[in-house]
């Protein structure tokens, strides 16, 4: 299998390309290298996976990595013209889009990046798929997409239409998208509505990186809402696993589909969107405790009102995954948090 994952300098894309590139599939990556957040992070995770910074220029290929299965060009999912010449020259079976402007918080002050990225860089994707013959396309949505919902735990079946944010809407647009090229082009696609994903090399902008960045560094942390949230926190590794096994079952065509079925999540088309969440939220307080307990001091904090675009409670039903893949996620809250503050210490040289 030859597989193009796009955003493999981030978070997700660079742990799913470690696992495929091991069990021996035909890997390229491909990411902007954007300076969203700190680039160090997204320069080292690409080290981990063979590819040094000095060999990087964009919409030049990385042949060699230290993984002879492994090839990393930088390129924006904008620019068409070397996107459509990426997918002619390395005749892909699948693709695995990852990369997009991530973030709530930032869709309310940046929201021309969401549509580039999130929009027209989806859409190139979309139609590079179409053009090349690809057997399965599956992307990243969000639980964001869930938005004014109240009903919990969130299910695939439910309407989407209240988004909160602008990020949000691009991540139900994509959903939309994708459908109508699974019913015209009749390519296979599947969504993934990630929930809190968190973890080793996890994200510089999301509250876990942040707050034990503040409780390393003697400051207060922010707790929005005033610690009243939940959250149906996802270990980075139970998410890869979800991906792959996704990646390995493209949905099919369902002709006996019923148009007026009450699930949003199917239909005629092979089309399908799953939750990958780890099916027990946890409260923001308890979370907060368990980083305490992991570094071994108290935060100070600083309790804040909710944020505009921030939904107060996630909590993923995961029931299509258990039927079809057979599978959940399973890691504590515990054992997450100690595994990236270990690795958080690693990497920015903290002594005990
Ligand atoms: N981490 C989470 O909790 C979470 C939750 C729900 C959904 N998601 C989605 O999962 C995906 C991966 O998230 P992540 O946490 O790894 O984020 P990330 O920001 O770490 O990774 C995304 C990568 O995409 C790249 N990128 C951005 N715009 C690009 C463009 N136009 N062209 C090429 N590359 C571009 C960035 O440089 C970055 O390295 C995203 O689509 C995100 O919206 C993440």
């Amino acid at each position: 299998m030859k597989i193009l994952i796009t955003g493999t300098a981030g978070f997700i894309g660079s742990h799913l390309a470690n696992k495929l590139i091991a069990r021996g599939d035909e890997i390229v990556g491909l990411d902007s290298i954007n300076d969203y957040y700190d680039i160090r992070v997204k320069y080292g995770r690409l080290e981990r996976s063979g590819i040094l910074q000095d060999k990087i220029h964009y919409n030049k290929m990385i042949q060699s990595s230290k993984f002879s299965n492994y090839k990393f060009i930088q390129l924006n999912l904008e620019d068409k013209a070397n996107l459509e010449a990426l997918f002619t020259a390395e005749k892909f079976d699948k693709v695995i889009n990852l990369a997009a402007q991530a973030g709530v918080r930032y869709s309310l002050t940046n929201p021309d990046a969401y549509i580039d990225a999130n929009i027209v860089g989806f859409l190139n994707i979309l139609e590079c798929c179409r053009h090349h013959n690809i057997k399965h396309l599956t992307y990243a949505s969000s639980s964001s997409v869930y938005g004014l919902n109240e009903a919990q735990p969130f299910s695939t079946k439910d309407n989407v239409d209240h988004p909160m944010s602008l990020y949000a809407a691009s991540k139900k647009s994509n959903e939309l998208m994708a459908h109508t090229y699974s019913h015209l082009f009749k390519i296979p696609t599947t969504g993934l509505r990630f929930f809190t994903v968190y973890g080793p090399w996890g994200r510089p902008d999301m509250a876990l990186f942040l707050f034990t960045k503040a409780i390393f560094e003697d400051k207060p942390i922010d707790v929005f809402n005033n610690g009243n949230m939940q959250r149906d926190f996802t270990y980075i590794d139970d998410i890869v696993e979800g991906i792959t096994r996704v990646n390995d079952n493209p949905p099919k065509e369902n002709p006996n589909w019923d148009p007026n079925s009450d699930d949003a999540s199917v239909s005629s088309a092979p089309y399908k969107i799953y939750n990958i969440g780890n099916n027990n939220p946890v409260k923001l307080m308890d979370f907060i405790t368990a980083l305490e307990n992991k570094i071994g001091k108290t935060a100070e904090k600083k309790f804040l009102p909710l944020q505009a675009g921030d939904v107060p409670s996630t909590y993923a039903d995961v029931s299509d995954l258990i039927r079809d893949l057979d599978y959940k996620p399973e890691t504590s809250i515990q054992e997450g948090i100690d595994q990236f503050v270990d690795w958080y210490k690693e990497f920015f040289e903290i002594k005990d």
